[in-house]
């Protein structure tokens, strides 16, 4: 097996065995038609780039069901508002600015750029979360980006001041592609912006439910570096954010075209210091995982045998390789509630859970609900309060099993 960026050796390092298209709900009657593909990870031993090491075809996941809505979260639309308000104050404060940005989902993040009246694109190959942000006034093409695109983009409306793409990058294998179209679109002083799950988190977790088919890569500022290298860019920002479990979004620009900020020099000094993506981390990572998942069942088929309620909260796509890898089903969490529409009266891909609605949740409350939506603890538990009055208790397994 041979990386994707370099042609270097791949080391193995965790197998979660086989696995379904994580965001592909089914309905009931349709459960004999799955795709399924193995899915384990591994680094590379020159470029450091963590990565999968067999791929779903793009058609099997992006598509006009795709269900995924940036918009499901508070916290997120606050995300994407603030940093929209960051780019117009700054890379997109000159005459007639241009900001594209690859994945943009139902417009979450171009809804602002939209208001504000500056000329913007998104790429967006999921037909339906494209067609809500068309609704939402912003300007999208349905397409995958790719190199061909980018310069048919860059035909029709000129070069771009901002590429943007938030947690998008990490989901597409075709980096090469990416960087040569990115290359073709930015003007010469342009930054490349994108945001994705950092490995510094996902090993310092034991998040191992952010590893499934559309997180093909989990980026670290050493293999980001590597790969802007390759290409003739530069990494001269980075900085950590808090959501999703912990990212990093990474600033991009044309070689000597920036001086690059303090903060890369020092998440890079860490990542070597801490020997990031060093053989011991990741065996350590690999033993943590098989430890959460050993708890994590026994505690769940301890509560059957009581005779507990168990529902799951959030119907995420990273649920997928936690259900598989441990193999949960609806013998052990009966329902999941979760309020996005494409996935309510389906069931979970593989593991086959009925998904609900967040009306379902306290129809009557269960005794425990297992939160696979983690990253949006905070937001979820605040808006769930009468759960836990009700003597509710949530279990998460994130860094480990735990109860809350
Ligand atoms: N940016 C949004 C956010 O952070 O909430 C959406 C993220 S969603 C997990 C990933 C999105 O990337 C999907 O909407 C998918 O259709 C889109 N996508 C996948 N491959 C792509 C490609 N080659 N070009 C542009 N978008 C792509
Ligand atoms: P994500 O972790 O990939 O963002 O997915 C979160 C899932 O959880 C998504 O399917 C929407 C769902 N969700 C709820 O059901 N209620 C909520 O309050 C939030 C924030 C998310
Ligand atoms: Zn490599």
């Amino acid at each position: 097996m041979a990386c994707r960026i370099c042609s270097g050796r791949l080391h193995r390092f965790a197998d979660f065995g086989r696995q379904p298209v994580s965001d592909a709900f089914v309905l009931p009657g349709d459960t004999g038609e799955e795709f399924f593909f193995d899915l384990a990870v591994g680094v590379c031993e020159s470029c450091a780039m963590v990565q999968l090491l067999q791929e779903v075809p793009r058609e099997r996941m992006f598509h006009e069901g795709y269900p995924y809505l940036s918009s499901g979260s508070a916290v997120m639309r606050e995300h994407f508002r603030s940093l929209a308000g960051r780019l117009l104050a700054t890379e997109l404060a000159g005459p007639d600015p241009f900001i594209v940005e690859l994945g943009c989902n139902d417009g979450t993040m171009l809804a602002t750029i939209a208001a504000a009246g500056v000329r913007h694109l998104g790429v967006e190959p999921s037909g339906g979360v494209a067609d809500l942000a068309a609704a939402r006034g912003v300007r999208v093409r349905k397409d995958f980006f790719e190199a061909a695109t980018a310069a048919s983009i860059l035909a029709f409306d000129g070069p771009a001041d901002v590429v943007y793409a938030a947690n998008t990058l990490c989901h597409i294998p075709y980096l090469d592609s990416i960087m040569k179209g990115v290359a073709t679109l930015l003007r010469p002083g342009g930054v490349f912006v994108f945001e994705d799950p950092y490995l510094g988190d996902i090993l310092e977790r034991a998040s191992f439910d952010q590893i499934y088919d559309e997180h093909f890569y989990l980026f670290s500022a050493t293999s980001v570096r590597e790969l802007a290298r390759r290409h003739g860019f530069e990494l001269v920002d980075v900085e950590r954010l808090p959501v999703h479990g912990g990212e990093v979004r990474y600033t991009l620009a044309r070689r000597g075209a920036r001086t690059p900020s303090p903060a890369v020099g020092e998440l890079l000094a860490a990542e070597e210091a801490g020997a990031l993506a060093g053989p011991q981390t990741l065996r350590d990572f690999a033993g943590r995982v098989e430890g959460i998942r050993d708890r994590l069942v026994d505690l769940l088929t301890g509560l059957r045998a009581r005779g507990a309620m168990v529902y799951g909260y959030g119907a995420t796509a990273k649920s997928a390789t936690v259900l598989n890898y441990c193999g949960i089903g609806p013998g052990l969490v009966s329902r999941i509630c979760d309020s996005t529409p494409a996935k309510q009266g389906r069931l979970t891909p593989g593991s086959h859970i009925p998904v609900r609605g967040p009306e379902a949740f306290a129809a009557p409350y269960p005794d425990y609900a297992l939160l696979f939506a983690w990253n949006h603890a905070e937001e979820i538990m605040a808006k769930e309060t009468a759960f836990r009055d009700a003597g509710g208790t949530w279990i998460l397994y994130v860094p480990d099993v735990h109860l809350v």
